[in-house]
């Protein structure tokens, strides 16, 4: 099997965020698709070591904050390589509450979801989220994952699903 051509497949990049007992959390994530249009319904793979998983499970809500090609890249890296667990990652990422959650304000826009359904995985847990808002912020182009790492040269560490050890 020839796993690079996983790469193929095209993705954006976008921070998936929750509450953690009245505290915003959240973690980078490329794996967001639209399943279906009326209802809208979104789906997420999230590691079952993500402390992100636990908070998405406890609130049974989450929010997709569409990362943009100018965003502040240091916003991936935040939310992407530490742990919501013993870090307050918006502490430092300016935020908003938009329909009851937080999404981040250097953005395209955002996307929030009840979940609807979970599907286990041996690693991973896909949640199908039913849409309850959604917004643009402006007019800006969305960050691909192909220019994730092209262009802004990012890695992707072992708990997204893209991984593939050396
Ligand atoms: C570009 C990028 C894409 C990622 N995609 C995913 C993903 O789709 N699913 C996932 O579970 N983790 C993904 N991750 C890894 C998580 O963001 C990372 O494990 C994070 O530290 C988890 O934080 P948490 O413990 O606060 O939930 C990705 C990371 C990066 C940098």
């Amino acid at each position: 099997m020839n796993k690079n051509v996983f790469h193929k497949l095209s993705y954006g990049v976008y921070v998936v965020s929750t509450w953690d007992n009245g505290r915003p959390t959240g973690c980078t994530a490329n794996s967001a698709m639209q399943i279906t249009s009326t209802p809208a319904t979104i789906a997420v793979s999230i590691n079952h070591d993500n402390y992100t998983n636990k908070c998405i499970n406890e609130t049974g809500k989450f929010a997709i904050s569409i990362m943009a090609e100018d965003s502040t890249p240091s916003i991936i890296g935040t939310f992407g390589f530490r742990s919501g667990k013993d870090n307050d990652k918006f502490a430092e990422v300016e935020y908003q509450v938009r329909d009851y959650l937080p999404v981040v304000s250097d953005a395209c826009g955002y996307i929030v979801c009840d979940v609807i359904d979970r599907m286990e995985t041996a690693t991973h847990t896909v949640f199908l989220g039913e849409v309850k808002g959604a917004e643009l912020f402006g007019d800006r182009e969305a960050m691909t994952y192909n220019y994730y790492h092209k262009v802004i040269k990012g890695k992707s560490p072992k708990n997204a699903p893209t991984y593939i050890a050396d």
